[in-house]
């Protein structure tokens, strides 16, 4: 009874918290709006700009929410796990939003930055679902939801992204594993389109207008509303949802 009162008030992850990894800004910062005007306690990691962590959590804390936050610098994944977790031992829905990305022809990749796109697009994300899967499992209820890149929902190939690329679309294996391994608990992986955030510049800006089936490119609430009813569905789990227009690009 008390959990359909909270349904139709759309406040149902009341005393659930949620860690959401680069919840600061872009796709991450939307979702972590939303998730708190569904009655989420947020825990949210931003990267080195104090000025969008304290909007965000301003923005929240006015909408009646309840969050906190810090700055963390993610770049070495094993020190990234071990902070976040001090920072927050225990939650019931996880959320990696951030995933960094560069453009570079295969031939000219290095080990560096194989290291680097796939340890913070995959090891981080992955080594963040098992440290909280056990307690997620133990209460028989928890939501992961990892961000996959665009076109990533199956495996092709890509001529510039594609440590980023593979690191994406691997993560459609941690959310079945996760089906495998946890009852009560859902992951699954958002596959985004082309979608414009505070972060893009003019040039990035028109690389989406141009690229963007119809010209739609995304928005990063469209793409924090379709995330909450995946988060929302207990029926929803192991999946891996692209939301971008049928988007087939060849240039990437
Ligand atoms: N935008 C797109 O078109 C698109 C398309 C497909 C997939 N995706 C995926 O969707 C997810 C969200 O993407 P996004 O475009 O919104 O932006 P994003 O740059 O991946 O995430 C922005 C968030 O990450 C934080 N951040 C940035 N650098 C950091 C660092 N070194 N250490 C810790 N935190 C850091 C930012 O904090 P600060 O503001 O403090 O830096 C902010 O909170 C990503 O996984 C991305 O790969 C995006």
């Amino acid at each position: 009874m008390f959990d359909s009162i909270l349904y139709f008030m759309n406040m149902v992850f009341t005393g659930k918290r949620a860690l959401v990894i680069g919840g600061t800004g872009g796709i991450g910062g939307a979702l972590s709006l939303s998730l708190a005007n569904c009655g989420a306690e947020l825990v949210i990691i931003g990267g080195s700009s104090k000025t969008r962590l304290d909007a965000t959590i301003n923005s929240i804390k006015k909408s009646g929410g309840t969050a906190s936050g810090h700055l963390l610098k993610l770049d070495n994944v094993e020190n990234a796990v071990t902070s976040i977790l001090s920072l927050c031992p225990q939650t019931d829905i996880l959320i990696c939003a951030f995933g960094p990305f560069c453009r570079k022809p295969l031939a000219d990749i290095t080990v560096q930055d194989w290291q680097h796109f796939v340890g913070l697009n995959l090891i981080l994300p992955g080594a963040l679902t098992s440290a909280y899967l056990g307690k997620m499992a133990k209460q028989h209820w928890g939501r992961i939801l990892l961000f996959g890149g665009t076109n990533t929902a199956n495996i092709r190939g890509f001529t510039t992204t594609t440590p980023y690329s593979a690191a994406k679309t691997a993560l459609g294996t941690v959310a079945k594993s996760v089906v495998k391994n946890a009852d009560g608990v859902t992951c699954n992986v958002v596959c985004p389109g082309l979608t414009n955030t505070e972060y893009m510049n003019e040039e990035a800006i028109q690389y989406n207008k141009e690229n963007a089936p119809g010209g739609n490119v995304l928005s990063v609430k469209e793409i924090a509303d379709f995330a909450i009813e995946i988060l929302k569905n207990p029926a929803l789990n192991g999946g891996i949802f692209p939301i971008d227009y049928g988007i087939e690009i060849n240039k990437v």
